[in-house]
């Protein structure tokens, strides 16, 4: 049994006073990720080497119904027509449902099911999103400032992040448009199917 914990997240930082874990990931470690690979590589070119995107995280404990509470920031930028964004997984447990809370920034939560449903949900500071179990999701910059969001989830849900390269990643991408929001969805030729997929 764990204490009660004081969590307080500093948005202009990115950080999570009270967080027992950091989790980074860099534009090197995200090789395949992107479907421009030109673009890819000549962002790599000028890349500094700073983490693109990272998590700080509270996980008192693991025994059944504790919860990960945590901040998960987003840099911005673009890789050819995508914006930023996340590798997004499946729950190893696919029934665990994940709240996320904006608090900066401009982002979308594309979340897929398996059999072929998308939904994709702008977040901004005070927005909340309930990603239920079964949708494989990802977050992703549309804006031109960090994307910080507050998430919650339960400690024993884990991630398979496995899934969305198997399947030639998700079924659709959030590029750039001319559209008021700025970005749209539009299909991905290479996406294979998650049901397909021999896991
Ligand atoms: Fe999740």
């Amino acid at each position: 049994m764990s204490v009660p914990i004081r969590l307080e997240p500093d948005v202009l930082l990115g950080l999570l006073a009270g967080s027992t874990s950091r989790y980074e990931k860099r534009l090197s470690e995200l090789a395949g990720l992107y479907r421009d690979d030109q673009a890819f590589r000549s962002a790599l070119e000028s890349d500094n080497g700073h983490p693109v995107y990272w998590v700080e995280a509270s996980t008192p404990d693991e025994e059944a119904g504790a919860l990960t509470i945590g901040v998960s920031v987003l840099l911005p930028g673009r890789i050819g027509d995508e914006f930023a964004m996340t590798r997004g997984h499946i729950h190893a447990q696919h029934s665990a449902a994940e709240l996320y809370y904006g608090l900066s920034g401009r982002g979308v939560m594309l979340m897929e099911t398996i059999d072929g449903r998308t939904s994709a949900i702008e977040i901004t500071p005070g927005v909340a999103v309930h990603v239920p179990g079964h949708w494989i999701h990802r977050s992703i910059n549309v804006g031109d400032e960090p994307f910080t969001t507050l998430f919650c989830y339960p400690t024993d849900a884990g991630q398979d992040y496995g899934i969305i390269g198997d399947a030639g990643g998700m079924a659709q991408l959030v590029v750039a448009s001319e559209s008021p929001a700025g970005w749209e969805l539009r299909d991905n030729p290479d996406h294979q199917g998650y049901e397909d997929h021999d896991r």
